[in-house]
């Protein structure tokens, strides 16, 4: 699929005459595919069985006449009011038991068998109706699975469905109740018929049972998906190419994106580096890191199909991206292997819940400074169409499973505990260094990478250890930190064995005890690269073969490691015991790098450089993530300054 540039468009909310002028002026801005359609759905269906594609029919004319291609939504992100009226039982439940009003978006439940019905029935119609339209070029299903707390439904039809599941998975109760340890305050149960969701309760569910109810979500939201993903390759065949857009906190859902990615043709991202209330953007390593997860879902380069211009929010607006911003963080995307973008929106919309959600052509209809940009940029990366469908190679990768993210969920442990927030620790180490970086799923394999990074693993099967071994002996260099391998996929502790507990040879350590450190809270470790401070958690550790690279240095552990390093046959193993400063963080990646001989460059702070091959021929994206003048490689940037160099 080759790379492509547009905007979202939503003709629907505006007079039909403006029209004609807009698409002029799609044209003239550079733009050769629009997404429309999605959140339609009462357009497309007025009343039950009274299917209606004729306003569409007319804007993909228009489109058609000059030149611009389409992505079409299917609407169910937005089910219309007569159908929440007459199947009230479609609205997902909170778990106060609360039904989510009809007015939001995204209220409807994944295993509602109604809402399933409908949805055939609306997109068989609409997939029968454009089969074979070939300016749509894609098909985007839904919109953004599982956002705004869309992913957690508490009804009467989830808690037949998890009962199911459950029978399913364990067969006889008496197995659930000793993978749960439900002995625990009298849980066990009699009969699957017995168990409850997690709803409200005093103190706090079973780990394991939640974990599982958290498996039984994602199952939902990932069959509902390619419920309407196996709809639209039935009717268009050969021609199918589908994606749903994913979108921003992927971390903190509740279901398996790789899982869903599986279904897609191309994994699509809405990338929004900043939005409602905040006061300045999330960090450059933290984009990076989004776009990165991305493109590790297929482990190919992937679409934008809503990436910012102007400020957003729905009730608070965010910060106002500076001049030329919003089109740096476009280069970067395309830096890190988006092949296509698309800009959210054309026009901010006069009415309705995203009025504030600021497009490229403001409300007063008026081509200004997002107007160029958005031009310039569109202009520029053309020539590159090549360049951006080319792959990406990285050597070092950073695994996670969404199992143990949720493990994490369930029980932070520290008021500190932020998932991504430790990830993003590591990963910014290494991105300081602008290295390739893969970020991709523990079960992938990672087999020919130099260096594999395990943020807080607390699940290590026997599969991942064996795997990791391996690499390790290989010669592969494997960084691991605090509460490493402590649970098994039930959710629960080891007994009898010292912690990491799968991994005591691949670390040469035993961790002896742990303390949780709350917000504000620190302690202090000496060693190789200075002193850090150790926040949310940090392990005292005994050597039992490992090089100790950091001790603590309050009064009753300064004998316990706080980081080691491990030779295991060809390679090394790094453990960091705590959440250490991004400082030491970085000076420890910048030793790895160097030692396995990975491509990277100094920058000055906030300058970022991600090299690009096609052909024999090398090219630098560069990107001036500060307000400053800035040089680097010879170049001058200037404040938000981006450009792709061809290198000699
Ligand atoms: C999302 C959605 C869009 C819109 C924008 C607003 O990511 O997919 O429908 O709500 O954000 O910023
Ligand atoms: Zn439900």
């Amino acid at each position: 699929m080759k790379s492509f540039f547009g905007v979202d468009y939503y003709p629907e909310h505006w007079p039909v005459e403006m029209m004609d002028k807009d698409i002029n002026r799609m044209v003239d801005m550079g733009v050769e595919v629009v997404r429309i359609g999605e959140f339609a759905w009462h357009i497309m269906e007025k009343n039950e069985g009274e299917y209606d594609f004729s306003f569409f029919d007319m804007v993909i004319e228009k489109l058609k006449k000059r030149g611009i291609k389409v992505i079409f939504g299917t609407p169910t992100a937005t089910p219309p009011a007569w159908l929440i009226n007459k199947y009230p039982e479609i609205l997902q439940r909170d778990e106060n038991l609360m039904p989510r009003s009809f007015g939001g978006r995204r209220m409807y439940c994944y295993n509602n068998e109604t809402y399933r019905e409908y949805t055939k029935r609306i997109v068989t119609e609409l997939a029968n109706h454009y089969k074979n339209e070939d300016s749509i070029i894609a098909w985007q299903i839904d919109n953004e699975f599982g956002h705004e707390g869309s992913d957690l439904c508490f009804c009467d039809t989830c808690k037949r469905g998890f009962r199911n599941y459950l029978k399913e998975k364990y067969g006889t109760v008496d197995n659930l109740n000793k993978s749960w340890g439900t002995v625990f305050w009298s849980q066990t149960y009699n009969s699957f018929d017995e168990i409850p969701l997690p709803l409200k309760t005093i103190t706090h569910h079973n780990p394991s049972m939640q974990l599982d109810y958290k498996r039984f979500m994602s199952k939902s939201i990932n069959e509902y998906a390619k419920f309407q993903v196996d709809i639209l390759r039935d009717i268009l065949g050969e021609k199918a190419f589908i994606t749903t857009n994913i979108a921003g906190g992927y971390f903190d859902k509740n279901f398996d994106h790789k899982q869903m990615a599986k279904e897609m043709d191309i994994a699509s991202y809405d990338n929004y580096p900043v939005w409602g209330g905040l006061k300045e953007p999330i960090t450059p390593a933290n984009i990076a890191m989004d776009l990165d997860f991305i493109r590790g879902l297929k482990r190919k380069n992937f679409w934008i199909v809503e990436e910012l211009m102007g400020a957003q929010g729905h009730t608070i607006i965010g910060y106002l991206p500076r001049p030329n911003q919003a089109k740096m963080w476009a280069y970067q995307a395309v830096a890190h292997g988006a092949q296509s973008i698309l800009f959210f929106r054309y026009r901010t919309a006069t009415f309705g819940t995203e009025e504030f959600c600021l497009g490229i052509i403001d409300q007063d209809n008026r081509e200004g400074r997002k107007y160029r940009e958005v031009k310039e940029f569109f202009k520029d990366v053309k020539g590159y169409r090549e360049l951006l469908q080319s792959p990406i190679k990285s050597e070092i990768a950073f695994l996670y499973d969404y199992e143990n993210i949720w493990a994490w969920k369930i029980q932070p442990q520290s008021t500190a505990f932020n998932f991504k927030e430790e990830m993003l620790k590591l990963y910014t180490a290494f991105y300081r260094h602008n290295t390739h970086i893969d970020v991709i799923d523990s079960k992938d394999d990672f087999s020919n990478y130099k260096v594999v990074v395990l943020p807080v693993m607390m699940i290590v099967d026997e599969e991942l250890k064996h795997r990791l071994e391996e690499f390790t002996k290989k010669g592969g260099t494997v960084v691991l930190t605090y509460r490493t391998s402590i649970k098994d996929r039930n959710n629960n502790l080891y007994l009898g064995k010292a912690m990491p507990c799968n991994l005591n040879d691949l670390t040469g350590i035993e961790v002896e005890e742990i303390e949780s450190l709350q917000e504000g809270q620190f302690a202090y470790a000496d060693g190789k690269f200075g002193r850090t401070k150790c926040s949310v958690m940090r392990e005292m550790i005994n050597s039992k073969g490992a090089e100790v690279l950091y001790t603590y240095q309050d009064k009753f552990y300064r004998e316990k490691g706080c980081i080691t390093l491990n030779k295991f046959g060809q390679g090394e193993v790094y453990y960091i015991g705590t959440s250490a400063d991004e400082e030491i963080l970085t000076k420890i990646a910048e030793e790895i790098v160097i030692k396995n001989d990975i491509e990277h460059y100094n920058t000055p702070y906030g300058v970022e450089v991600y090299t690009r091959y096609l052909n024999d021929k090398k090219y630098m994206f560069v990107m001036n993530h500060t307000d400053e003048d800035k040089e680097v490689l010879g170049i001058k940037l200037m404040p938000y300054d981006s450009k792709i160099i061809e290198v000699k």
